[in-house]
């Protein structure tokens, strides 16, 4: 059976969707929306509606995870989950996470509108914590799901001191509900994932959709650096122990270890604090963040060695204090060959080449490789431009991804995946 589809008015709508839902910000002036906010709150009740549109049943676990279920052969069957994120980075563009979703619920609606029979159901799931902009526990909604949640995370608090658990507890949920979360893994067969690349090359290749060959590792430290605090105008300059200073070799090692790596490693120090933070006060400390990533977890690991290392030289040369802490460890995750395959088929139907490419950016796929296979869908973005406001995927090629995943839905009869073989080289 094939299901009618048709791909400039499906783009269309989901463009609509995701313009509503880019609306919904803490921000007057800029789209930014964090785990567990009244802006969650509001996005994930508008995705909820979409959900129960679609003709899905709709619930929510203890980290506000929603799930949108279809469920053709009951309650107990086999589920095949498509999901995203809904929370995004500060200052964000509408697409990364959110158009997964909105891509997975018009493609199952379509499934559900067709009377399409199958031996398994699909849940349509929307993440919370994908980010890891507010705590610093990325990935914690997906890691619940596929039952692997720390309960050490409750601890974790975001910059004004709320605790993961009282945030929690603030959104209306229970945290000794989280366990609940967890998916059965003999009754799930896999999760798949629509998302924007977030990088150049479909662009470049002039492709609109790819196929995800591995998710590349990636590593988070916070690092703080001591000094000590002094008059910014009598204190000799070989006689300052100035916190960032320190601190800004330490960056520009990273930057240099990452790019001497034949790997393609990137690193990132994205936030930075400095006290006292005055104009005339040498800095006494500085906490700042590396993101380090790279497709080879052998380099990573690695990389992290050597800048260790260069830290406390650079410390002990200035007469510095340094202490490194890791708060988020994740390899490389390869998507599973038979889903690489099946959605390179769908992609074939709507005359697709479909080119594999890795991912250098994050994703839930990440923490459901410990539940089941994973495969994803690449849908090329302007620019490659991501995490900055001008982030832009056409309704085209977003009608293209509904398309090729209700193609993958049709093709997928039977609650199994072939082989046990996964994708990636390291
Ligand atoms: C998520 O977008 C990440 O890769 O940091
Ligand atoms: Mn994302
Ligand atoms: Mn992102």
């Amino acid at each position: 059976m094939r299901i009618p589809v048709d791909i400039a008015a499906m783009g269309a709508r989901a463009t609509e969707m995701l313009d509503a839902l880019g609306a919904i910000s803490q921000s007057g002036d800029n789209l930014t929306r964090f785990f567990l906010t009244p802006e969650h709150r509001r996005a994930a009740d508008l995705v909820a509606g979409y959900m129960k549109a679609a003709g899905l049943d709709v619930s929510e676990d203890a980290l506000g995870t929603l799930r949108g279920r279809w469920q053709p052969a009951g309650p107990e069957a086999p589920r095949l989950l498509i999901g995203s994120h809904i929370d995004t980075v500060a200052n964000a563009g509408r697409y990364d996470g959110t158009m997964g979703v909105i891509v997975g619920i018009l493609a199952v609606e379509a499934v559900v509108k067709a009377g399409l029979k199958r031996p398994y159901g699909i849940d349509v799931l929307a993440f919370g914590d994908e980010e890891g902009t507010r705590f610093p526990t990325t990935l914690s909604s997906s890691a619940a799901v596929a039952g692997h949640f720390l309960p050490s995370w409750l601890g974790a608090r975001d910059a004004d001191g709320v605790s993961l658990e009282e945030a929690i507890r603030a959104y209306g949920k229970d945290p000794a509900d989280i366990p609940a979360a967890a998916y059965d893994p003999d009754k799930t067969i896999a999760y798949v994932e629509a998302h924007i690349e977030q990088g150049p090359v479909l662009e470049a290749e002039g492709e609109p959709l790819g196929i995800v060959s591995a998710i590349a590792g990636a590593s988070r430290l916070s690092i703080t650096v001591t000094g000590e605090a002094g008059h910014a105008g009598t204190v000799p300059m070989r006689m300052r122990r100035d916190a960032f200073a320190g601190a800004a070799e330490m960056a520009l090692v990273a930057e240099k270890i990452a790019r001497a790596d034949r790997h393609g490693m990137v690193a990132t120090v994205g936030r930075l604090h400095v006290e006292p933070g005055s104009v005339n006060v040498i800095p006494s400390r500085v906490v700042f963040t590396l993101d380090l990533r790279s497709g080879s977890d052998i380099s990573r690991r690695e990389a992290l060695t050597e800048f260790e290392r260069e830290a406390h030289r650079i410390a002990d040369a200035r007469g510095l204090g340094v202490v490194i802490s890791a708060f988020h460890e994740v390899g490389t995750v390869p998507c599973y060959r038979d889903l690489q395959l099946r959605l390179r088929n769908a992609a074939a139907d709507l005359g697709q080449r479909a080119p594999t490419l890795p991912s250098g950016a994050g994703h839930d796929g990440q923490a459901m490789s410990r539940l089941c296979p994973v495969g994803m869908l690449f849908v090329r973005c302007r620019g490659g431009i991501s995490h900055n406001p001008a982030e832009y995927a056409s309704p085209q090629d977003i009608g293209l991804a509904v398309a090729a995943l209700v193609r993958f839905i049709e093709r997928f009869e039977l609650p199994q995946l072939a082989g046990s073989v996964q994708g990636a080289e390291q």
